[in-house]
């Protein structure tokens, strides 16, 4: 058999391929450069301390016996700081929006998505037998045409924060279009956890319409500094969820070490000084910024700030110009984003020093001409 004809053949066919466009995807382990590109907003990796207790793992799915006083007691809390009926924590945002977004809709029904929406969402509807459209990124316009096209019942699903963008939803205008057709969303809040509202509760409490919104999901890797997630609802969600969804259903609980760290996130955020520095490091970055720099930034009020610089090469230098002087910001290619609109991203954190940020910035001038 020729070698392109064996599966190995073929893997390694897609992986030159990939080489060839210069976006050959490899893991990286750079140590002791200064971070621009992790998503721990407020640097609660770092400070929650939380002392190893009980047992290492949950011994099973929440159904059989993963589930505990702890998971019950929590999700009363979270629900809570949430204003929201119920909630029920799921093991990450990519099994939340998986397991969601694959049961809530049937064969006739309608989900209409972001263009720009996480993959996990993708995923999720790929998996879903809804028929499913994409509207262009943010347009109302666009998003109304699909709502006239859609039949059953309608699900539209809208991040609160776009990760590549680093912008946010018009949620109010969705909210007011969407009560016209009837159609459910559902805010997917991985990036405004910690970041949005005074106490972090994201961008749906920040404007008071989170009794308008079908669900919203919450994710505890980024700003909340740990790993998890959460789907806020009905009590008839929640119990449907348990019933149908299979990311659910058939994967261990969460230990209770994730819990107690989900916890002390929570409380570390009612008293969160980091929030603020969060937002004053933001506006220093973008300030400090030239013309020219901000004729190519992305509007964004939140820690994802991008500086679009068409090409893979182009953008692989300005990467790699920035690693060499001790700054770990990261280069956006495509696939992951549209061919032509290649980016630095470079994600603001509390804890990064003003001096930092001036450095940043400089540099950023230098390589960028
Ligand atoms: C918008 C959005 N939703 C969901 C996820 C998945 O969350 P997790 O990392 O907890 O699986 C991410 C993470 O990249 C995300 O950016």
């Amino acid at each position: 058999m020729s070698k392109s004809k064996t599966l190995e053949g073929k893997i390694q066919l897609k992986l030159d391929q990939r080489k060839e466009k210069n976006s050959f995807r490899s893991l990286k382990n750079i140590p002791n450069l200064i971070d621009f590109c992790s998503n721990d907003y407020l640097g609660f990796s770092q400070s929650i301390n939380v002392k190893p207790i009980g047992s290492s793992g949950a011994t099973g799915s929440r159904l059989i016996s993963g589930n505990s006083s702890k998971f019950e007691d929590l999700e009363i809390k979270i629900a809570k700081f949430h204003d929201s009926e119920t909630a029920l924590i799921c093991n990450s945002g990519y099994d939340a929006n998986l397991g969601l977004f694959s049961c809530i809709a049937d064969k006739g029904d309608t989900i209409i998505y972001d263009q720009y929406i996480h993959a996990s969402i993708r995923d999720g509807i790929r998996l879903s037998k809804a028929r499913s459209f994409s509207f262009e990124h943010n347009n109302l316009y666009s998003l109304e045409r699909k709502l006239k096209q859609a039949t059953g019942s309608i699900i539209i699903a809208v991040e609160s924060i776009y990760s590549m963008d680093g912008d946010c939803t018009p949620l109010l205008e969705i909210i007011t279009l969407c009560e016209k057709y009837n159609a459910h969303i559902i805010l997917d809040e991985a990036h405004a956890t910690g970041v949005l509202g005074d106490n972090g509760e994201g961008l749906a409490q920040n404007l008071k319409v989170q009794n308008r919104l079908f669900a919203r999901v919450h994710t505890y890797g980024k700003a909340m500094g740990c790993h998890g997630a959460v789907i806020l609802g009905s009590e008839t969600l929640r119990n449907y969820l348990i019933n149908y969804s299979r990311s659910f259903i058939y994967s261990t609980a969460l230990g209770t070490h994730s819990l107690k760290c989900i916890e002390a996130a929570y409380t570390k955020l009612t008293s969160a000084e980091e929030i603020n520095r969060l937002h004053q490091n933001i506006s220093d970055f973008k300030s400090l910024l030239s013309v020219k720099l901000k004729s190519r930034l992305l509007e964004s009020i939140s820690p994802i700030q991008c500086i679009l610089i068409p090409g893979i090469d182009k953008a692989k230098s300005v990467e790699a110009g920035l690693q060499a002087k001790g700054l770990d910001c990261r280069a956006i290619l495509h696939p992951t984003v549209e061919e032509g609109k290649e980016r630095i991203r470079i994600c603001i954190h509390s804890f990064n020093t003003t001096e930092e940020i001036k450095l940043c910035v400089d540099i950023l001038e230098e390589l960028i001409k």
